[in-house]
């Protein structure tokens, strides 16, 4: 798809791969709108890009979302692209029965629900513009479980299931449906994460938004940047290795 003149939606724009493709798709000469919770992150995006167009939403909020779509697409009717780049990412401990039963779900309403829903609002939006695109960003963690985010890996597992569904839905639409599957990554996501990965092991967030977005230029489908690319390959030649490496934080976790 050609990355210019599009008007854009990206959720989560405040911080991490959201913030870094804020700066990338401007610089391209794209409007830009993002999303976050936080107003003082939001406003400090504003700030560092002044031509950002900011809005203060919830992704786990039915309602919010209903809100944002009213205001984007009365201000914005020119709305083509969606990235669904919000997420959490938890250390969850299932043995810890201080976590409530809504707590435990958390993930699910930002990482899954959250895509889901906010496409179902804006699909019949994006289905009235010449060139539409939904980007939803999963991870690697959806092809091999994290076993200390147990949550998280189910999220990213279903929004790669249902990102393969919807574009095989929207074929005869002029959407094309894309999946970023991204490796461990410096940004705040991580910061909890500093005893239980390699520091070494994470890519550079504005490296792998280049990536990202030359894939969107060559209408790749499914962009695995970096590392990302091996564990495509080892989860399907060695699953029980990767696994076993990946489980290692456990038993941290389990003593602790
Ligand atoms: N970093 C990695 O290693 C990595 C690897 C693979 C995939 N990913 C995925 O990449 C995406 C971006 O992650 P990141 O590393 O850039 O994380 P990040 O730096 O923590 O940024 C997350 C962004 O999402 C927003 N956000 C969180 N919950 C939200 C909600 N309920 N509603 C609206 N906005 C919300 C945050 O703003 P507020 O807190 O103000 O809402 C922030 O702007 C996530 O989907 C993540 O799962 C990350």
């Amino acid at each position: 798809m050609n990355l210019k003149n599009n008007t854009i939606l990206i959720t989560g724009g405040t911080s991490g791969f959201g913030l870094e493709f804020t700066k990338q798709l401007l610089d391209l000469g794209n409007t830009v709108i993002v999303t976050g919770r936080n107003q003082d992150k939001l406003d400090q995006t504003k700030k560092q890009f002044p031509k950002v167009n900011i809005f203060q939403s919830d992704v786990s909020d039915p309602k919010a979302i209903k809100e944002l779509f009213q205001k984007v697409v009365t201000q914005f009717p020119n709305l083509n692209m969606l990235i669904n780049n919000a997420g959490e990412m938890r250390k969850i401990n299932l043995h810890d029965t201080s976590i409530d039963l809504e707590n435990i779900t958390k993930e699910i309403d930002i990482n899954l629900s959250g895509p889901i829903r906010m496409i179902q609002q804006f699909l019949p939006h994006l289905k009235k513009q010449k060139n539409g695109a939904i980007m939803n960003v999963t991870s690697g963690l959806a092809l091999i479980p994290f076993p200390i985010s147990p949550i998280y890996g189910a999220t990213k597992s279903g929004l790669r299931s249902y990102t393969k569904s919807l574009r095989v839905q929207l074929k005869n639409t002029n959407i094309k449906v894309f999946e970023l599957v991204a490796p461990a990554a410096k940004t705040p996501l991580n910061d909890k994460f500093a005893n239980d990965v390699d520091p070494k092991s994470l890519m550079e967030a504005d490296k792998l938004v280049t990536i990202a977005i030359k894939g969107l230029e060559n209408d790749k489908l499914e962009i695995y940047p970096g590392i990302a690319n091996v564990l495509k390959i080892m989860s399907r030649l060695a699953p029980a290795f990767f696994l076993k490496q990946l489980s290692k934080p456990v038993d941290k976790m389990l003593n602790s």
